[in-house]
């Protein structure tokens, strides 16, 4: 993927730097993040057009605190700094830092002190901005204006124009920042001059022409999970090389009620896809009798799903390549400046399996954010039904069924589960949420239907509302829509006489329950 130009964001470590280069991206240029670390020379090679330093946590007073060379400030290319950003700018060219007594945190009032081309568009006073600083500037360098204050802070944003450098003491990328959008495009469109060419009609164009000279007339072979990742991937791919995709289905016995199948046929009927769907629900379920331990469930699917795999991928001549959903979150953690974020549950995915059978990875997707695969979904024509699909874990209903996984568990929460998706559904709000699901817990309680006493299992609701999984709250759901589950499932899915609901964020507690 080579976009006509890139805004370059350094990254120092802020919670909001990828949010950051979504912002961008929305706007209609690419963005790229990077650590705070890549040398000059490697900048100048990439040839932004623009330059972002994020904020971050460290405070440039401390010797030890992260910086870049000053040489970055006289290259030419538009620099817009931010919060930390602003600090490192102000230092590195001679302005004066202090650190504050207190962090200032939260909402901000921003006035306008002169005009610049970064505030095109835009109201004087009367801004409500986010904040969230230790430092800030009392004296900028030299060259700079003060562009704005709040009553906290006298200088809120600074400017050396003839230089093309920029700083912003709070977040225009936050969505409390009232026109922070417009700020951005301001510094993208006044300042750095560039063009919105970054859309997903592009995107997929570049994969279309750069796929097919990549694989040249060798095969590939992909995982489809029937998760909106892998299935676009294929259809991504099969537009680019025809029948030398193949891809594998492979039926874990952990599906829920029609997952799977609806999406293979459909990419059957509609992509005229290699498609092998392989039933592979005994060794599964086998290996898992008797298994209780959430990451022991994992770790035992994962290698068997490698190893289902491998012996399907391996039985296709002439293949040399591993088509995988990767995105850009997981590359970005892989090399920005916090380093890999500690494994709190070990996620299933084919990781080993390019090197083990000697294939060479192609990740269409590894630029693109969540939003975007979803745009590029549209783009490819696929249905509502897969585009807003919710994500399903890897490991399945196995880390939903709490315990003991044994067909008859299985097919109890399959039961109860299709109610839930059936309701989310008919009620809208499946479209609201980011996901919402049944889990069947290990223990029976008592309850009375008719005249007898029963003794049965107990179903837990989860709804969350998400932007990207990493932070989650319970969803609201109306009371009428949670008393029409409950009874449904209570009444229909024999084997269940109690539904409870789960009112727990992420964190403390995890989106599944294992
Ligand atoms: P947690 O439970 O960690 O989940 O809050 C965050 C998101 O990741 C999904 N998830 C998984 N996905 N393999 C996957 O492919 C896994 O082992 C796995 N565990 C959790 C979960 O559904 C949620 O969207």
């Amino acid at each position: 993927m080579h976009p006509e130009e890139t805004v370059l964001i350094l990254d120092f470590g802020s919670q909001y730097t990828q949010l950051i280069a979504r912002r961008i991206r929305e706007a209609g240029v690419y963005s790229e993040i990077q650590p705070y670390t890549l040398p000059v020379q490697e900048i100048r090679a990439l040839q932004p057009t623009g330059i972002v330093l994020s904020g971050g946590p460290a405070s440039v007073c401390d010797p030890d605190s992260p910086g870049v060379d000053a040489e970055i400030f006289s290259l030419g290319i538009p620099i817009l700094g931010i919060c930390y950003g602003m600090q490192l700018m102000a230092k590195a060219l001679g302005g004066d830092v202090v650190p504050a007594q207190n962090r200032e945190y939260g909402r901000a009032e921003l006035s306008l002190l002169a005009r610049n081309a970064v505030w095109t568009n835009m109201r004087d006073d009367g801004l409500t901005v986010w904040m969230s600083h230790g430092d800030r500037v009392i004296r900028p360098p030299d060259g700079f204006t003060v562009l704005a204050r709040t009553d906290q802070v006298e200088i809120a944003a600074m400017a050396d124009p003839d230089r093309k450098l920029y700083a912003l003491q709070f977040h225009p990328e936050v969505a409390h920042t009232e026109d922070g959008d417009q700020i951005l495009r301001n510094f993208l469109f006044e300042i750095v001059q560039a063009k919105p060419s970054w859309t997903m009609a592009s995107f997929v164009q570049s994969v279309l022409d750069e796929v097919p000279a990549q694989v040249g007339s060798s095969q590939v072979v992909c995982g489809l999970s029937g998760g909106i990742d892998s299935t676009v991937v294929a259809a991504l791919l099969h537009q680019a090389i025809g029948k030398q995709l193949h891809c594998i289905f492979v039926d874990n016995g952990l599906l829920r009620a029609d997952e799977g199948e609806e999406v293979v046929q459909y990419l059957r009927k509609y992509f005229d896809l290699n498609l092998r769907y392989v039933q592979a629900q005994d060794i599964f379920l086998s290996r898992l009798h008797g298994v209780h331990d959430p990451e022991e469930k994992r770790k035992i699917i994962g290698n068997t799903f490698i190893e289902v795999f491998e012996q399907e991928a391996t039985s296709i001549p002439g293949v040399r390549f591993l088509a995988q959903g990767t995105l850009y979150p997981d590359v970005i953690e892989s090399v920005s400046f916090k380093g890999p974020s500690a494994v709190i549950k070990s996620h299933h995915n084919v990781g080993g399996l390019p090197e083990k059978m000697n294939l060479e990875l192609i990740e269409p997707l590894r630029e693109l954010f969540k939003d975007e695969v979803r745009k590029v979904a549209m783009e490819l024509g696929l249905p509502d039904f897969l585009v807003w699909r919710h994500p399903f874990p890897g490991p399945g209903l196995a880390i939903r069924v709490i315990g003991e996984i044994t067909p008859q568990r299985l097919e109890i929460l399959r039961r109860a589960d299709k109610i839930v998706q059936h309701e989310l559904m008919a009620s809208g709000w499946y479209f609201k949420i980011w996901q919402g699901f049944a889990v069947l817990l290990p223990l029976k309680t008592v309850g009375v239907m008719g005249d007898e006493r029963t003794y049965e299992h107990v179903i837990a609701l989860r709804a969350v509302e998400s932007k990207d999984a990493m932070t989650a709250d319970w969803a609201r759901l109306p009371d009428d829509l949670l008393a029409r589950i409950s009874n449904r499932i209570i009444n229909e899915v024999k084997g269940v006489n109690r539904v409870v609901l789960d009112i727990s964020s992420k964190p403390p507690s995890t989106i599944e329950w294992e």
